[in-house]
């Protein structure tokens, strides 16, 4: 029936408009699409669970002060970020790197600017017991935090059922774990994806298509428009850093400055960046990777047009988490 109603030339129109209108197949084949939560085989992400990590994530028992939450660093109301260059763990004391964004971060190869830990339960266990963070003496003490306060025993009982005694260190990583998990953030550029070419507007493609073009995606790919491997910091121009990056994981003096290439998700609002914090604008960083990484010079006018895309990537959880 419907056939008949069209005529060739009819049809011919309207198979071209729908080219023009395409979604880049490119792109599909360079960028993919955020899942709404980053399923584990090994940590089911039920509603329980996440509702423990979230309360776990936001608790200031986890410190010796009881002043600081993992959410003081990674702050869920701005981005999983805190905008310093470096953060202030108990008595002010600073690391030497920037916190990343804990948005997105479950789906990246690993954790950490080294990728030190395989996943986001493992690395959530960590900044627990690291001096200069959260510096809790031991995991006994934490437990026995924990297990002073009858409403967390019940909701470590509810979110693993079944086991005994489920008030673990492993589990307060697999709890946090399980929230992270939900903290996914897709963007315009996702609805993009999916087939939706008006999520993208001219001047968003634009940067899009030299994003491509200049090189940074052969490094900043994926899922996470980066997160999926590790790449040297100064590739083609060495970069001036004392941070010996992954080979201090590995100790292969090829990994010397190599450090995971950072999801560009959200990076319209997680600066500073690099691993030290040591850049403070967008623009400055992507004219800096331009030089670093692929030994091109864009003019300011690319520059811009690059950011305009990456500002596309922001979004909130897409749980409301
Ligand atoms: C005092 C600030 C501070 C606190 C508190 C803190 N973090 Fe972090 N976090 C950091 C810094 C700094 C890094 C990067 C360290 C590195 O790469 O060596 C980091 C890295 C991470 C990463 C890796 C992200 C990525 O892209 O690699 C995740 C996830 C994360 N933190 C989650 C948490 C969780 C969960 C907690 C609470 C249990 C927590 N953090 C507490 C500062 C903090
Ligand atoms: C050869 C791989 C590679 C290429 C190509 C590359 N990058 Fe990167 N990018 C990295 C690595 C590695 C880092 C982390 C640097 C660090 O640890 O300080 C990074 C960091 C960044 C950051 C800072 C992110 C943050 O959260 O601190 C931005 C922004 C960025 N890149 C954008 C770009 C743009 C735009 C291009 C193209 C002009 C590009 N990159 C090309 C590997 C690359």
């Amino acid at each position: 029936m419907a056939r008949s109603l069209l005529s060739l030339p009819l049809l011919t129109l309207l198979f071209s408009a729908s080219l023009a209108h395409a979604v880049n197949p490119e792109w599909k084949a360079v960028f993919q699409p955020l899942p709404e939560v980053a399923a584990s085989a090994s940590n089911p992400v039920t509603p329980q669970r996440v509702a423990l990590g979230r309360a776990l994530y936001n608790d200031t028992r986890l410190s010796v002060g009881n002043d600081i939450s993992c959410n003081s660093c990674h702050r869920l109301d701005n981005f999983g970020v805190d905008n310093e260059p470096t953060s202030p763990g108990t008595k002010g004391q600073r690391g030497d790197r920037n916190s990343p964004s804990s948005f997105n971060a479950a789906i990246h190869i690993a954790q950490f600017w080294d990728g030190r830990a395989e996943t986001v339960e493992k690395q959530a266990l960590g900044p627990i017991l690291n001096p200069k963070e959260m510096a809790m003496p031991s995991e006994k003490e934490v437990l026995k935090r924990l297990k002073g306060d009858p409403n967390t025993v019940a909701a470590f009982q509810a979110a693993f059922p079944g086991e005994r005694d489920p008030v673990t260190y492993a589990n307060v990583g697999n709890a946090i774990g399980a929230f992270e998990r939900t903290l996914m953030t897709p963007s315009k550029l996702d609805r993009y994806l999916k087939g939706d070419d008006a999520a993208l507007s001219d001047a968003e493609k634009k940067g899009a298509r030299l994003f491509v073009e200049t090189g940074c995606a052969t490094c900043h790919n994926g899922i996470g428009i980066g997160g999926g491997m590790y790449q040297k910091l100064g590739l083609v121009k060495p970069y001036p850093t004392t941070d010996a990056g992954r080979f201090a994981v590995t100790k292969n003096e090829s990994d010397k400055m190599v450090f995971k290439v950072p999801s560009l998700r959200n990076v319209e609002k997680t600066g500073p960046y690099f691993h030290d914090g040591s850049v403070k604008t967008l623009p400055e960083a992507v004219s800096t990777m331009a030089e670093y990484q692929l030994g091109k010079k864009l003019s300011p006018e690319q520059v811009t047009d690059i950011v305009v895309f990456l500002k596309a990537l922001t979004a909130e959880p897409a749980r409301g988490s």
